[in-house]
């Protein structure tokens, strides 16, 4: 790939006291793609996304978003950049459509309204927008986390554990608005301890271990790792997770919540 990275990290370091938790983080993300990280709980990857955006800083080594430096030009990587939180940071007391155009109106924009409606539409929200964020499902209420950092369009969103405490269906419609985000050209950096939702959703899979990046490629490179799998002849026995769906079904989450 020549196209210049969205984001790019070189030697990253960051040790909290005498707790060494960075020690020399490299990574690069082509625009366009989902990347996820990948680690245990505790391995850094909060610490990682808040030095990217700019909310921490880090001890050493560099880290470029949307070809400007953390350290040196942290506004304008502000401006590149969305950042949603694992715990949602929507207002519950308002309706979904009110927390929107309160962040258009922060954001200065044009016609708050519209954007609000564009973006209820585009997360399937339109029929809950007008009820209290209180009364959503976890799957709704991070949808509409997701759209309101969506206000402004920034090139580069992250995300970090966006799924963790969903259901298996709000996570698949959590997986396809991400996807659908990265196919209209954003840079998607997700946290997550994961591995399926790293197979399902990521273009590239970093694993954060021990302070470093231990492995990094496409799920193809990553399998490549390992020695040949064995042929065998197995049947092969349905996941829990989709026994859950079939039982549950997929298509059937949107319907239930709008009620
Ligand atoms: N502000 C802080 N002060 C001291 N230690 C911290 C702080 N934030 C995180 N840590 C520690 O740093 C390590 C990495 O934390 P974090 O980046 O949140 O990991 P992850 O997001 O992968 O679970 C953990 O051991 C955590 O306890
Ligand atoms: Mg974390």
């Amino acid at each position: 790939m020549t196209m210049t990275p969205a984001i790019e990290i070189a030697g990253l370091t960051k040790s909290y006291g005498e707790h060494a938790v960075l020690g020399g983080v490299d990574l690069s993300v082509p625009p366009g793609t989902v990347l996820a990280l990948l680690g245990a709980n505790g391995a850094g990857k909060t610490t990682a996304v808040r030095i990217l955006s700019t909310l921490l800083k880090a001890d050493g080594g560099r880290a470029v978003v949307n070809g400007y430096d953390v350290a040196a030009e942290p506004a304008k990587v502000r401006a590149s950049i969305s950042l949603t939180g694992q715990f949602a940071a929507v207002d519950e007391v308002l309706t979904g459509r009110e927390n929107l155009v309160l962040v258009a109106q922060l954001r200065h924009l044009a016609d708050p309204g519209a954007v609000a409606d564009g973006l209820l539409a585009r997360f399937a929200l339109t029929e809950a927008g007008g009820r209290r964020v209180a009364t959503y499902s976890g799957g709704m209420r991070r949808r509409l986390d997701i759209a309101m950092s969506l206000i402004g369009d920034p090139p580069v969103l992250f995300l970090d554990e966006p799924t963790t405490g969903l259901d298996p269906q709000a996570r698949l419609e959590v997986w396809r608005t991400i996807r659908g985000l990265a196919d209209g050209g954003t840079t998607v950096l997700l946290t997550t301890q994961y591995l399926d939702e790293a197979e399902h959703l990521a273009d590239r899979i970093a694993i954060l271990h021990q302070g470093r990046i231990i492995a990094d490629g496409t799920l193809e490179e990553l399998k490549r790792l390992l020695p040949p799998t064995k042929v065998e002849y197995v049947e092969k026995q349905p996941s829990l997770e989709e026994i859950f769906l079939a039982i549950v079904g997929h298509d059937g989450a949107a319907a239930q919540e709008a009620r």
